[in-house]
């Protein structure tokens, strides 16, 4: 027998992400399918065209393990350009598949057996299970309605001996909220004087809005110190298949990172690290995001003006809110499997990201999108 009777899961409670679940029902009913971020444009043909060249100019093997050097020094002057912070790219970036392994190696990396992690909700599924499937707790801090702000003195309540990791993500999946100055001071405050590292999901960096700015963990020198920041590809370059990411840490961090990183995955994709390395080399292959993808939402917003979805303030990310409470008073889940099944527009509903499935009544909608597959989802949205 291969498998005992009594095998035991590591993560009995997890069940298949809602994105898997939302794009399958989608697919199935041939719903305009807003829920998984992912472009439904193409990707830079230039982009297209060096990875190519990088196959055809025999660039096949293993890429070094912390990932080719040109592509590590092109985000050492990108971060420098964008952010004013020098990482080494020798000791202090690394190149991963997709933001998702760099989450989870750096979750492997420093959580042990009953360490706590705190994680903000509504949060991004990714983070939880990777925590308990390393032995560690999480503890939730739900962010407060209705512009998802995070109570600090409420976190530090939360902090004890055990807290060994605090996760944040700005922009920030699913609401669309940024974490601003004033809450990297908090938490720079909050955690001064701790062993607490910060893993800090930047993957939409790019994705802000309305003449906002990026406010990066990088940019605080205390917090930097004790943070990762993880960033993707995918994202900016509208290749999430492609499952590109980073990791920018401090050595010391970066060291133990490595250690589990080489036996995670060992390297990555080598003629997309090439051709990557080569877009960043010029800033105008991604300085226009924020104006592209805000001409997006505003558009969307537009179209849907009239509907009886109201919108939550989206200020980064390609996802935009809507309370549907004066449509309907299902579950979320239940109201986005019909709006899937019967009215053809699959979303998110936003309960699987709270441990205790709460329900505002919000669906997340995703708007990197064609101007037509937009039109189309909203003369939808308007009939309801
Ligand atoms: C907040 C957040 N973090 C991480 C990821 C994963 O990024 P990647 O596709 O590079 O693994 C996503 C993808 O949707 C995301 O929204």
């Amino acid at each position: 027998m291969i498998y005992p009777g009594n095998l035991k899961s590591k993560l009995p409670n997890t069940e298949q992400s809602i994105f898997a679940i939302m794009s399958k029902l989608a697919a199935e009913h041939q719903a305009i399918n807003l829920s998984q971020g992912f472009p439904d444009f193409d990707i830079s043909g230039e982009l297209v065209e060096r990875v190519h060249y990088y196959m055809k100019a025999g660039f096949n093997q293993y890429a070094p393990m912390p990932g080719t050097d040109r592509l590590r020094q092109a985000i050492s002057t990108k971060v420098l350009k964008d952010h004013g912070i020098t990482y080494d790219p020798d000791s202090e970036i690394n190149i991963t598949a997709g933001a998702t392994q760099a989450l989870y190696t750096a979750i492997s990396a420093f959580v042990r057996d009953e360490d706590e992690v705190i994680i903000f909700e509504p949060a991004y599924d990714a983070y939880a299970p990777a925590v308990r499937v390393n032995g560690g707790n999480v503890k939730f801090v739900q962010m407060d309605l209705p512009d998802y702000t995070i109570n600090w003195s409420h976190v530090a309540k939360l902090m004890t001996n055990r807290t060994k990791m605090i996760i944040i993500n700005t922009p920030h999946n699913p609401t669309g909220t940024l974490i601003n100055e004033e809450d990297m001071t908090q938490l720079e405050r909050i955690t001064n004087n701790s062993d607490i590292v910060i893993l800090s999901d930047e993957v939409y960096e790019h994705l802000i809005f309305d003449g906002l700015q990026h406010q990066s963990v990088c940019r605080f020198p205390e917090l930097a110190r004790r943070s990762l920041v993880v960033g993707s590809f995918g994202k900016t370059f509208h290749a999430t298949g492609w499952k590109m990411g980073y990791v920018l840490a401090p050595e010391n961090l970066m060291k133990e990172f490595r250690k589990v990183h080489q036996w995670v995955v060992f390297a990555v994709n080598t003629p997309i690290q090439m051709a990557i390395a080569d877009l960043l080399q010029d800033d105008k292959n991604y300085r226009n995001l924020p104006a592209f993808f805000q001409q997006k939402r505003d558009f969307f917003l537009g179209l849907i003006k009239n509907s009886r979805f109201r919108p939550v303030p989206c200020k980064g990310t390609y996802f935009q809110c809507l309370d549907y409470s004066a449509v309907s008073d299902e579950s979320d889940l239940d109201f986005a499997r019909r709006l899937t099944i019967d009215h053809k527009i699959a979303s998110i509903p936003l309960s699987p990201f709270y441990m205790n499935s709460r329900d505002d009544k919000i669906l997340r909608f995703c708007f990197a999108k064609k101007d037509e597959t937009l039109v189309q989802a909203a003369e939808i949205l308007c009939k309801i």
